[in-house]
């Protein structure tokens, strides 16, 4: 099952699987230290004794029904102040790969979970190392739910939630290498992301309620700003927020 990627061709040329291990950010990190990880190397497992979220928080996955992956990438000549990019180029890819599977809207919620259906099904964690204004390591953890059936959670789900039947997801892995691939240069096109990016953007020019500084506040996203901020009108006023800053509120 646990193949080389043969159609893809740089991301997922090297493969380290392991049944378990911590998270695989963290594994990718210390292959990295040993260096034996280089550019496109994935490192995948089927389940992680401290997946690990954003904000701190806990990925938890049940074992051998979801991916659970990190790409290792070594971009040249990437800005620390492009680094939004990167988020927009996987979520941007993930939408995609997942509307080949799924007939609901896929959306992307700021910075970069994945919905479907208004429960999340995908999420993205960006870990990156850099020196003085460039980015040096870039590791892309990805957990897709895939076919898990129960959460505990009502607000996730899974493709086989969606879609009432399991997947291949050695084959669902490989469209998301190859679709990352293809957007790939887009990393370094100003705006291309980006307009791909709005168009799948959760809650876009809708009024809804934020948690702004402890209140709770009537708001429009209306796009993303310098460094990836969000942009919301907030009382007739545009302000940009970055990720402690703001939360939906459902
Ligand atoms: C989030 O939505 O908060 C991001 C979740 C990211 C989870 C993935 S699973 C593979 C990789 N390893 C981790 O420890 N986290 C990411």
């Amino acid at each position: 099952m646990h193949k080389i990627f043969a159609k893809t061709l740089f991301l997922g040329k090297n493969v380290v699987f392991l049944p378990h291990c911590h998270s695989t950010n963290d594994l990718a990190r210390q292959l990295t230290s040993e260096k034996k990880t280089k550019d496109g190397t994935v490192v995948w497992t089927d389940f992680q004794e401290k997946g690990r979220g954003q904000r701190g928080n806990v990925w938890n996955s049940e074992p051998g029904k979801n991916l659970l992956f990190t790409i290792f990438l070594r971009p040249e000549n990437f800005k620390t102040s492009e680094q939004f990019r990167l988020n927009m180029l996987v979520s941007v890819a993930l939408s995609d790969v997942l509307s080949k599977y799924i007939d609901h809207r896929v959306e992307v919620k700021w910075p970069n979970d994945i919905y479907v259906n208004d429960r999340k099904v995908a999420g993205i964690l960006i870990e990156t190392t850099s020196s003085s204004s460039w980015i040096e390591d870039v590791y892309i953890g990805i957990g897709l739910n895939v076919n898990q059936s129960y959460f505990p959670l009502p607000t996730a789900t899974s493709m086989k939630l969606e879609v009432h039947r399991e997947f291949d997801r050695t084959e669902v892995l490989e469209q998301i290498l190859l679709t990352i691939e293809k957007y790939h240069d887009g990393l370094f096109l100003k705006d291309f992301l980006k307009t791909r990016y709005l168009e799948s953007l959760r809650w876009l020019n809708q009024e809804r309620k934020f948690l702004i500084n402890d209140n709770i506040e009537k708001g429009t996203i209306t796009g993303i700003g310098a460094f990836g901020k969000l942009q919301v009108r907030v009382n007739g006023s545009l302000c940009l927020f970055d990720l402690k800053e703001i939360q939906f509120l459902e």
